[in-house]
């Protein structure tokens, strides 16, 4: 993009500030902004002064999670289900690592985190190992894709490489990177992170399935005969991954995607529920249930929405194809975000200071057609790392880790 080019673009987006360092740049750092100017979506940052229609649902009606008891009468079959497919190859794994972390407050990427007390004990290493017992369990190797952002995947590669990947077969790792979206102030201005650099942060999760095709591993996802692909956090360390019980119960109810959910431990917890939203399947937000949808009851006389989704989903791969092309909602995300002051210095804030605008991977569920909620069971797999102290943070995964045996 010319000067000219992207004068023109910025004063259409009320952006011209981006520029104001210009004249102080070397020529290669000045075409390298040019070259951003010209990458970057502009149109979407005017969405963050009308957050709140962003954020409007349609009509919320109850779905039936398949619960524990249910799932144990058929564990056997399930299960052979599940194992049958892994053994065919049918089923890949995609590890969600392109988030930047910042509640955690870490500078490494979140799985280089070390959760171990008396050796080391990564988080990496957690989700490999949990990976691996089903691998052993079907004698299968399982193709396993690593979503990184620009600002991490060095990191993560090498940190992966270093440590051998954990005893991974590294044949069955394939890594691909997020797109990224630029980062404003409240109002909706973008931030500089350097003189000739505007701040981005990944785009969020939403956009994984597109990412992986823009790399190029479509390719290797339909050779291999990749017909299920289970998404997951890199923050759960519990978590089962390409768990052969889970797998067979969503196959065997013909669904097209599976969601692992957790009985909510109140009627108020902070985690977004499994519903209908005129009529297809759907997930509403803590923030968004009403006083009356969170007292609601269902026919049972149990409450309507207590069901609460850990990321940890499993998606028909026909159906991915089907979506790709479709708009996901936007998402105006309140964080911090280090920048150039207006004195020009670098600055990292430690309160939020502006927004990131994200697609998520729970807006995936409500394009398929027909959705399993899948009941685990708490203290066994849901053990998240989001903070560095307190509510799901180091220390109540540690416990977590502690109480299913794991040697800290
Ligand atoms: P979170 O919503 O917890 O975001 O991500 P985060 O960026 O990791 O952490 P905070 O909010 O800054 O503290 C849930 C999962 O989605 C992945 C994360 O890596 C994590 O596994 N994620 C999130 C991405 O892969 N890309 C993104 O752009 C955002």
């Amino acid at each position: 993009m010319t000067l000219e080019e992207a004068k023109a673009k910025l004063e259409q987006f009320g952006q011209e500030h981006v520029l104001q360092y210009y004249e102080e740049l070397e020529r290669p750092q000045q075409e390298a902004l040019l070259e951003q100017i010209g990458a970057t979506d502009m149109s979407i940052l005017e969405s963050c002064h009308h957050r709140e229609e962003l954020a409007q649902k349609g009509v919320i009606t109850p779905l039936a999670c398949m619960e524990l008891p249910e799932i144990e009468e058929h564990r056997v079959r399930f299960e052979q289900i599940g194992l049958d497919a892994i053994r065919a190859g049918k089923v890949g794994a995609v590890l969600l690592a392109g988030g930047m972390g910042t509640r955690l407050g870490s500078d490494d990427p979140k799985g280089m985190y070390n959760v171990g007390i008396t050796h080391p004990l990564y988080i990496f290493e957690c989700l490999v190992n949990n990976l691996l017992e089903v691998v052993h369990r079907a004698d299968a190797w399982i193709h396993l894709f690593i979503m990184t952002s620009e600002k991490n995947h060095d990191a993560t590669t090498h940190f992966l490489a270093e440590h051998q990947y954990f005893g991974y077969d590294s044949h069955y790792i394939h890594f691909f990177r997020q797109e990224m979206a630029a980062a404003t102030d409240y109002e909706g201005k973008i931030f500089l992170e350097e003189k000739g650099r505007m701040a981005t942060s990944p785009n969020g999760n939403g956009g994984w399935f597109i990412s992986l095709i823009r790399a190029g591993l479509l390719d290797t996802v339909k050779n291999a005969g990749i017909e299920y692909m289970n998404v997951f956090t890199v923050d759960n360390v519990l978590q089962r991954i390409a768990d052969p019980v889970f797998i067979g119960a969503t196959m065997d109810r013909k669904c097209t995607v599976g969601a692992k959910v957790v009985r909510k431990n109140a009627p108020d917890e902070k985690v977004g529920v499994m519903c209908l939203e005129d009529g297809r399947p759907s997930i509403v937000e803590y923030y968004e249930l009403t006083e009356e949808l969170m007292n609601a009851k269902n026919e049972k006389g149990d409450p309507a929405y207590n069901f609460g989704v850990i990321l940890n989903y499993l998606f028909y791969v026909p159906e991915l194809e089907r979506i790709v092309n479709g708009d996901l909602p936007l998402h105006v995300v309140e964080k911090k975000i280090p920048h150039l002051n207006e004195n020009g210095v670098f600055v990292k804030p430690d309160a939020p200071n502006g927004f990131k605008f994200e697609n998520l991977v729970l807006d995936m569920i409500h394009q398929m057609d027909s959705c399993l909620p899948f009941e685990v069971v708490r203290e066994k797999e849901f053990a998240p790392i989001k903070n560095a102290t307190g509510v799901d943070s180091v220390e109540s995964a540690r416990t977590l880790l502690e109480k299913n045996g794991i040697i800290l």
